[in-house]
């Protein structure tokens, strides 16, 4: 998809699930247009870098070993440390080159998932990523109260013609539920604010069978944070939080992951979900984003849209709001 901002777009975003990094392994890894490697070390940390080594390039991702907590490269045996640093050289070990260094990524593990920051030169990050539990204290349930989502409600989607703003933008796009996901009813936006790097966002479904349109069977309350994806949680008979996000690949392309925390049936202390909440899981709300998936292969970015009265404000904001992720132009 042609779109006029950059896709090396500013934030937190998901590039995994922890079980996907084993201790002691290196993992060969491409988003924003570059090479890296993720290792996880001896002691649980995980670190991700610039894949090629400063020596001769070769990728520190295909084949190189955790050594404690550096990588070492699988062409001469050099070895890096969690700060990106020259730490041996194997024929001079007393000689490290100091001068030579890695990009390091920061990154973030929060209840199973694996964000990485992004700035397109290389900046600290300036904001915080939120936490996916800390969201919604008004829903008062904690982590130890819901299946595990990985494996079970995970999906990643890999290489997918979407930019993240294109994910960010249904958040203000209430009418496309009944036409994409197939809902009985049209949801309404009730409320949407900004939130500096955040975008916060009510949605509700009105109870088909109450007199009063003002009457909501469900209540889906989203938090933005940047570009990178949401945080949200359905309020309905049941609760279940999830995640949504959008990290792009390259120029064109991004991955998405998708994660739910299902609330454990009463009495269940299984870290797995039985089958039957897996099916139900997996019809009613994994497969959600095949339908949004269905338009934005397809879709083209529309820079100057004909909105209707409901949509305009909302979406032109968040337009607004978005552009604050964006440090370079597009090219
Ligand atoms: S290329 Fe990495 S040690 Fe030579
Ligand atoms: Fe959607």
């Amino acid at each position: 998809m042609k779109v006029p901002f950059t896709w090396k777009v500013t934030g937190w975003f998901m590039i995994g699930w922890s079980p996907e990094f084993v201790a002691g392994r290196t993992r060969a890894l491409h988003y924003f247009g570059e090479d890296l490697v993720a290792y996880r070390d001896d002691t649980g940390g995980l670190h991700v870098m610039e894949a090629h080594c400063k020596h001769l390039g070769a990728h520190l991702g295909q084949g190189g070993k955790v050594v404690a907590d550096r990588v070492e490269c699988p062409f001469h045996g050099w070895q890096w440390g969690p700060d990106g640093c020259n730490k041996f050289i194997p024929y001079q070990p007393d000689r490290p080159n100091k001068a030579l260094r890695l990009r390091v990524y920061p990154v973030l593990e929060q209840h199973g998932c694996v964000f990485i920051w992004h700035h397109p030169d290389g900046a600290e990050p300036t904001w915080e990523m939120p936490d996916i539990f800390g969201k919604f204290p008004q829903f008062t349930t904690g982590p130890r109260d819901y299946y595990r989502a990985y494996p079970e409600f995970s999906r990643r989607l890999e290489g997918e013609p979407v930019h993240p703003q294109i994910v960010a933008e249904n958040a203000a796009d209430s009418a496309h539920f009944q036409y994409v996901h197939h809902a009985s009813v049209t949801p309404q936006l009730l409320e949407w604010e900004m939130a500096d790097q955040e975008w916060h966002f009510v949605a509700g479904f009105p109870d088909a069978r109450a007199d009063d349109p003002e009457q909501m069977a469900l209540r889906f309350h989203s938090h933005l944070f940047g570009l990178g994806g949401a945080i949200s949680i359905f309020e309905g008979v049941q609760q279940h939080r999830l995640i949504f996000t959008c990290t792009p690949v390259d120029e064109g392309r991004s991955d998405l992951f998708y994660s739910i925390w299902w609330p454990r049936l009463p009495g269940d202390e299984s870290e797995a979900p039985p089958e039957e909440v897996r099916e139900r899981v997996e019809k009613q709300f994994l497969s959600t984003v095949e339908d949004d998936l269905g338009i934005w292969r397809y879709q083209r970015y529309i820079e100057n849209p004909a909105l209707s009265k409901v949509d305009a404000k909302p979406f032109m904001t968040l337009r607004k709001w978005a552009t604050q992720f964006y440090d370079v132009p597009p090219h």
